[in-house]
């Protein structure tokens, strides 16, 4: 079976991870430091705070903004669960915007009809390694006295013009799980501007403590932190952190060998009438995080089941895709407690059942692309 993603850690992470290990400190330390700078050096930003996971690194930042019940956040109406979770988790209420189909993320227009007096940010996505529209949003958010949260679990990487996605905003998120760009296993980072943010987030991934251990220790500095704040225990491990520094190094590597793939994805699918492709917007570059197949809506009912039906045609023929990002009115939850439903968001609807993700990653051999290919090519809608 191709898998849908293979982690790039090899010799480099290994050997970096048992240095971590045989240095004797192995929570949030000076390898963390290391990595932060390194990833917001990347995103030109000159903040970042390691956590454990992007969804942590959402709930932190929406902490360090002040969210509270009542308050509402704008969401795109097609994204990942993760993203939602924590706006709900902390009593107060997402509100999703629905997508544009281009880019698959909110619209500045729906964005603008959406705010009331109790918005108080907005926590857009660039999903699949795509760069979304974020200028205007973030024109908007401006406009009307909003933050903005750019949530790069899957656009670490890609770029507009010259400019790093997650650096339009107030705050980017970043995710290091497996299937992203780089992975450090599990694992996510706040990257700002804003230094408010991120102190809070520094102390809040730290039971609130206003000094991390390494500083204390390294500066010997034996009375305890002041905790001015009620935080959790979100901390990446220096272990991770080592692995990340390295595969941070790899990351334009990596980009490399995606769009060699990409581009031939691209040149065997265009043939396919059954095929919409999904092209990056003008002027950025993507990281290919993903590699999304989208069949051609208007050919099928919504309900068909075209997109299912080739999900299992690929795994019989040894290839693992999955659907990626979801539309939330699918999520339980969240269409039980608010009565979302797909004609609220058409864009999102007919993304959710519309599209897929293929395997791409530096590793895939020419073989196992072709098999990809044969596979996609086979399909009969
Ligand atoms: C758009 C988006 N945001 C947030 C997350 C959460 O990331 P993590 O698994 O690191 O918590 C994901 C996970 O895939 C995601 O796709």
């Amino acid at each position: 079976m191709i898998p849908i993603a293979r982690p790039e850690l090899g010799e480099l992470e290994q050997d970096a991870a048992s240095r971590a290990i045989a240095s004797g400190w192995v929570s949030q330390g000076p390898r963390c430091l290391e990595f932060e700078a390194a990833v917001a050096s990347r995103l030109d930003l000159s903040h970042a705070r390691a956590v454990n996971s992007c969804t942590n690194a959402i709930l932190l930042t929406l902490i360090a903004l002040g969210v509270k019940p009542g308050d509402e956040v704008i969401v795109p109406a097609f994204t990942c669960v993760a993203a939602l979770n924590p706006i709900e988790l902390l009593g107060a209420t997402p509100v999703p915007v629905d997508i544009d189909a281009e880019t698959f993320s909110i619209t500045a227009r729906g964005l603008d009809e959406a705010v009331t007096v109790r918005t108080r940010g907005v926590l857009m996505a660039h999903l699949f390694g795509l760069a979304a529209h974020v200028e205007p949003v973030a024109d908007v958010c401006q406009r009307r006295g909003l933050w903005l949260i750019e949530d790069i679990a899957l656009g670490f990487g890609a770029t507009i013009g010259q400019r790093p996605v997650g650096s339009f905003g107030d705050a980017a998120v970043v995710s290091f799980h497996p299937r992203k760009l780089i992975t450090t296993g599990e694992g996510g980072m706040v990257a700002t501007n804003r230094a408010d943010i991120a102190d809070a987030v520094g102390m809040l991934r730290n039971y609130g403590a206003s000094r991390p251990a390494w500083e204390r220790h390294h500066k010997r500095l034996f009375d305890l932190p002041a905790y001015t704040v009620a935080g959790l225990n979100c901390k990446m491990t220096d272990i991770q952190a080592a692995v990340g520094i390295e595969q941070v190094r790899r990351m334009d590597a990596f980009i490399e060998a995606r769009t060699c793939i990409a581009e031939r994805y691209d040149d065997a699918f265009q043939r396919l009438d059954w095929i919409e492709p999904v092209a990056p917007r003008g002027g950025s570059i993507p990281s290919w995080q993903s590699y999304l197949l989208r069949v051609e809506s208007s050919r099928f009912s919504s309900r068909n089941g075209v997109r299912d039906r080739l999900l299992a045609h690929l795994d019989a023929h040894g290839v693992a895709a999955v659907q990626s990002a979801q539309g939330m009115h699918t999520i339980h939850y969240y269409s039980q407690k608010y009565g979302w439903a797909g004609d609220h968001f058409p864009a999102a609807d007919i993304a959710d059942r519309s599209t897929l993700c293929l395997p791409i990653f530096p590793s895939l051999s020419p073989q196992e692309q072709d098999v990809v290919i044969e596979a996609v090519c086979s399909f009969r809608p």
